[in-house]
Order: structure tokens, then C-alpha cells, then sequence
């Protein structure tokens, strides 16, 4: 199969790159590639493609909320341009998102039949990238997934193997905010069985049950036996950032099974896993 991978270079797509060596792969990323160009899309995009993913994405929740006009063009506008091209060629799309176009408020896991009501600039511009990709290209699916870690990536997890390895620290992590801690394994994995099945929609790709941020950080603690001091707070007593997080975006999926794609594992599992295979991480 022949697969145009965009975001190559970042957690997911990474990931995706050793994971799709079978695949005859086209890779495309910051700074050789800068989807935003105009006509790069449509030369990229021909009609020997048969699937693109596209795990390119402005990540950075925070300078999103800062930067919402960068947001829409990354995150809205170049999934937009991948549905045009996919259809013109007659390609499948296959776009990843995220738990944040939810507001986060229901007390209980997101399925996929739930509406989106995002509460930052990442979850805007992210539900008009789906959006888009629902309303120009039939051949999609779009793969909700959550709380993502990587070996050498960003965000939470690297934070608290960084912080917690200080003896004589104190690391604080709020205990009021619930998601769905996933590896990209986990992701790499579904996509895989994707491009075997012919599931046409929208899917929830993360684990269950769903975790604290401080629940996460206290089996990262166990697991890597950090020695600093872990505390819960809650996240009125951090210091503010420039976006509003949602308070709970547990993800779970109905269409998985209706689908007979494999479900997720268990977050504990999964960094089990992670951890087995990446121990100096
Ligand atoms: N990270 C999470 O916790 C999380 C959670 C849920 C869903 N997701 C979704 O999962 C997908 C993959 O996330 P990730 O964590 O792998 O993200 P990531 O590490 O930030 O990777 C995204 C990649 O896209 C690249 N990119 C940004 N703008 C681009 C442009 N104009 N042209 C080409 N490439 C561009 C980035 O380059 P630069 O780094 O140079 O900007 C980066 O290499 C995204 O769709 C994201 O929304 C992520």
C-alpha cells in the first residue's frame, strides 16, 4: 500500500514510521514539507496514494489559545486541503484528533455518538478539521485519541520522568482532571488494523478506563521508582495558563466492537508496556 504520512517527525508519526515498514511510505514534516504552503498538498496528494494520515497537528494547547490563527490553519484548514485531495484522487483519509473537542463537563467517558463542545483554541481548531474531513471526503475516518506519550515526545509524561528523577524534589500534579492516558503504540496499533478494514467514520482510539493526571503520575512514580515526593492538588491551586483544559475527557468507543477492530488496552497496561520497552525513557 502506498501510505503519505504528514507529521512524521512528531510523537505519533514517529512511531508510525518504524511501525509501517511494510507499506511502500511517504513521509512529509516540518521543515522540508510545510503542509500550510499553497499547492504542496496537491502535490503530494496523487493518484498513486492509496491512504494519507495525518498526524500533523499544532499540539501545543497553549499556544494554540495564543496563536488561534495558526491553530485553524494547522489543525482546520490542512486536513481540509489532505479531504480534497484524497477525494480528487480517490484516496482514504485517514485523520487522527483529539478528546479536547469535548468540553470535558459530562462526568462520564466520551462515545463517539457524543457532541463535541471544545473549551480552547486546540479543540476548535481540531473539530473543524474534522469537520472538513467529514464533509469532503466519504473515504475518511477520523481517529479520536488522548493524553498520547512517546519515547522522546512531549507533553506530561516526559515532565514527570524528568521532575520526579530529582531526589529533592516536590512534584505537585492536580488530581481533578481525568483522561485517557494512551501510548502511540496503542494508536499505531489500531491504525494498523485500519488499513486492513474497511471501517468508514469516526472512532475513539484510547485506553480504559481513563486516570487522574495524578493517578498517571503515581504509576509512572511506581513504575520507574522515581524518588521525589508526589503530591495531588487540584488544578485551582496551579498557576493559570493561557488555555482552559477540560476537566474530564475520558474517551471510550461503541464503534470499535460494532467494527470488530481490536479494543485498546488498559492505560496501566499500556504504560506497563511502555515502560518494559523503554526504561531509561
Ligand atoms: N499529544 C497528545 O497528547 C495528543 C492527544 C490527543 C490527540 N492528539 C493528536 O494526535 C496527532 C499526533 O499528535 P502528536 O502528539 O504526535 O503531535 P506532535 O508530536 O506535535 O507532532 C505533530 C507534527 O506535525 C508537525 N507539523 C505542524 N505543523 C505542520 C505543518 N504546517 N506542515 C507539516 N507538519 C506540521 C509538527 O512539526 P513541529 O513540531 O515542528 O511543529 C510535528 O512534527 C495530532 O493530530 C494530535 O492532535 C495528540
Amino acid at each position: 500500500m502506498r501510505i503519505l504520512l504528514t507529521g512524521s517527525a512528531g510523537q505519533l508519526g514517529r512511531h508510525l514510521c518504524h511501525r509501517l515498514t511494510g507499506h511502500d511510505l511517504c513521509s512529509a514534516d516540518l521543515p522540508g514539507h510545510d503542509l500550510c504552503r499553497p499547492g504542496l498538498i496537491d502535490t503530494l496528494v496523487t493518484d498513486t496514494i492509496d491512504v494519507v494520515i495525518n498526524a500533523a497537528a499544532l499540539t501545543d494547547v497553549d499556544r494554540c489559545e495564543r496563536e488561534p490563527e495558526l491553530a485553524q490553519r494547522i489543525n482546520a484548514d490542512i486536513p481540509r486541503d489532505l479531504a480534497r485531495a484524497c477525494t480528487r484522487h480517490g484516496a482514504r483519509l485517514i485523520h487522527v484528533s483529539t478528546d479536547h473537542v469535548f468540553a470535558g463537563d459530562a462526568q462520564r467517558p466520551y462515545d463517539e455518538d457524543d457532541a463535541p463542545a471544545p473549551v480552547n483554541a486546540y479543540g476548535q481548531s481540531k473539530c473543524a478539521g474534522e469537520t472538513a474531513v467529514r464533509s469532503l471526503c466519504a473515504n475518511h475516518v477520523i481517529l479520536r485519541t488522548a493524553w498520547l506519550y512517546a519515547a522522546g515526545g512531549h507533553g506530561f509524561l516526559p515532565a514527570i520522568l524528568r521532575q520526579g528523577r530529582d531526589a529533592n524534589a516536590t512534584v505537585r500534579v492536580v488530581d481533578d482532571q481525568s483522561g485517557s492516558p494512551t501510548s502511540v503504540a496503542v494508536v499505531g496499533d489500531l491504525i494498523t488494523a485500519l488499513l486492513d478494514h474497511p471501517f468508514r467514520g469516526l472512532l475513539h482510539g484510547a485506553c480504559t478506563p481513563g486516570a487522574t493526571r495524578f493517578e498517571f503520575a503515581r504509576e509512572v512514580f511506581a513504575l520507574w521508582s522515581l524518588p521525589a515526593q508526589l503530591i495531588s492538588c487540584r488544578t485551582a491551586e496551579m498557576p493559570p495558563r493561557p488555555a482552559p483544559r477540560p476537566t474530564d475527557t475520558r474517551l471510550i468507543s461503541r464503534h470499535l466492537p460494532i467494527a470488530g477492530l481490536p479494543s485498546p488496552v488498559t492505560w496501566r497496561e499500556a504504560l506497563r508496556h511502555f515502560y518494559n520497552h523503554h526504561p531509561d525513557a
